[in-house]
């Protein structure tokens, strides 16, 4: 298949032209699959959630979704994925639930390229078991886009755990393969998704594990995704909104003291970078009366955590995640 974007292809800049991307592309979906069957892994994630609502308005049930949750997502992020795709959209979704298995194989794993490559594989297994339970399924939908091809250093093609199995042998299904990102963004939202979706800010695959830090244990990744929610939606509400915006659990505690007694409780550390293409960073000023009421939420709301630092380290030297 010729992966180089056609020529005469032109930039969609506005909902007309992505409507017209979108007709076009609903015809070629079903020239190319007719009544057959396509599979799609679902993260929620822009490009697959695009990809899901093109092959939804030209397949409708024949496409069908797997969303694995490996326990490493977001708050609400996988309830999203339901609400919008199975509950709105009407989309055939399958839904596993693989926390444990995930957990049990990442416990007392520290090194962070094993955590990613355990993450990777077990995605990989649960998708597969998921899809051989779908009969008659000879076509595979992928969120691939055109910086995937053409930046062999890009960012998923850099530290990949969506991959999907080679050995599945299926025809592969890749209607946005050639638009760039803000691309995609307009046709997603042409396509009716909301806005928290399509313009989301980025999310490694291994998602939380690569932000709890070393052997991930149940107590620091709960108190990780609580002080997430809570600092994505203080970020949200200002005016200049960082590229990226999380939160990072270090894997040692300091001292606090409650009720006139110390105690051992972890740190969370806030992290706001702007970028253009995440090969170099800087950090964005931020209201000191947000930081300081991110501190009390998470210090009066998340158990466990007694301090909430802000990391004002830009790339290089420091990379945008801890691991
Ligand atoms: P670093 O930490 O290398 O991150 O400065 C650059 C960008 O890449 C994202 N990132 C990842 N994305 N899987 C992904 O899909 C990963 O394992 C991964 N690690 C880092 C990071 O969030 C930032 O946007």
């Amino acid at each position: 298949m010729n992966d180089i974007r056609p020529e005469t292809m032109q930039r969609i800049a506005n909902t007309e032209l992505a409507k017209e991307f979108i007709d076009e592309q609903v015809t070629l979906i079903q020239n190319q699959v007719g009544d057959n069957k396509v599979l799609l892994a679902l993260s929620g994630g822009v490009d697959s959630s695009v990809v899901a609502a093109l092959l939804l308005k030209a397949i409708g049930k024949n496409l069908v979704c797997v969303h694995v949750n490996h326990g490493l997502l977001r708050k609400g992020e996988s309830e999203q994925v339901i609400q919008v795709f199975e509950k709105e959209l009407g989309a055939n979704l399958i839904y596993v639930d693989a926390t444990d298995r995930f957990l049990e194989a990442l416990k007392d794993i520290s090194d962070p390229e094993e955590k990613r490559k355990i993450i990777g594989k077990i995605f990989i297994d649960v998708f597969d078991e998921e899809a051989s339970k779908v009969e008659d399924v000879h076509f595979l939908a992928q969120g691939t886009i055109y910086p995937d091809i053409t930046e062999s250093k890009g960012v998923k093609a850099h530290h990949n755990v969506g991959g999907l199995p080679a050995e599945m042998k299926m025809e592969l299904v890749e209607p946005i393969k050639y638009l760039y990102k803000d691309e995609v963004r307009i046709v997603g939202t042409a396509l009716g998704l909301p806005d928290n979706m399509v313009y989301r800010q980025p999310f490694p695959g291994p998602g939380l594990g690569v932000r709890c830090v070393g052997a991930i244990t149940r107590d620091r990744l709960e108190a990780l995704r609580e002080a997430d929610a809570i600092v994505r939606e203080e970020i949200e509400k200002l005016v200049n909104i960082p590229w990226q915006y999380f939160c990072v659990i270090p894997d040692f505690q300091s001292t606090g003291i409650k009720n006139d007694k110390r105690y051992m409780g972890w740190s969370v550390i806030i992290r706001t970078v702007n970028t253009v293409d995440a090969v170099t960073a800087t950090v964005p000023e931020i209201p000191f009366s947000t930081l300081t009421i991110i501190r009390d939420r998470i210090i009066s709301t998340v158990d466990g955590v007694n301090r909430v630092l802000w990391d004002i380290s830009e790339k290089p030297i420091s990379t945008i995640e801890y691991e």
